[in-house]
């Protein structure tokens, strides 16, 4: 997906119809000034946005299994809450315990993503 604009931290970002844009019902975009990249994802259970780095070793989540409100990372299998960001495979660590996520939704139709206020 490459929006028009990548967004200004901390508003709402447009990203159009939901089916067009999540059409397999995954897709990659890059917001705010800094370019963060952020994955999004659509199941039965709804819309989820994630930053798109494993906290793990920080490795993209494009071929991650989704299963209802989880993620599993294809590389180690870390299985990350899809709310929450909470690992639920592993005590949280350090550093590398928590998925940052996003807020996103659909309204009319539209599908709409909060746009990060930092790199986090
Ligand atoms: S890089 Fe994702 S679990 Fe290790």
């Amino acid at each position: 997906v490459r929006p028009r604009d990548h967004g200004e931290p901390g508003t709402v970002l447009d990203l159009g119809p939901v089916d067009e844009v999540l059409p397999r019902g995954r897709a990659r975009v890059e917001v705010g000034r800094d370019g963060t990249p952020v994955l999004i994802v659509r199941n039965r259970r709804g819309v989820f946005a994630m930053r798109n780095r494993c906290p793990h070793r920080g490795v993209r989540l494009d071929d991650a299994k989704v299963r209802g409100k989880s993620i599993k990372c294809a590389f180690h299998g870390r299985e990350y809450d899809l709310r929450s960001g909470d690992c639920r495979s592993k005590p949280p660590g350090r550093r590398d315990g928590r998925l940052t996520t996003y807020r996103c939704w659909v309204d009319r139709g539209r599908l709409l993503l909060a746009v990060p206020a930092e790199r986090s």
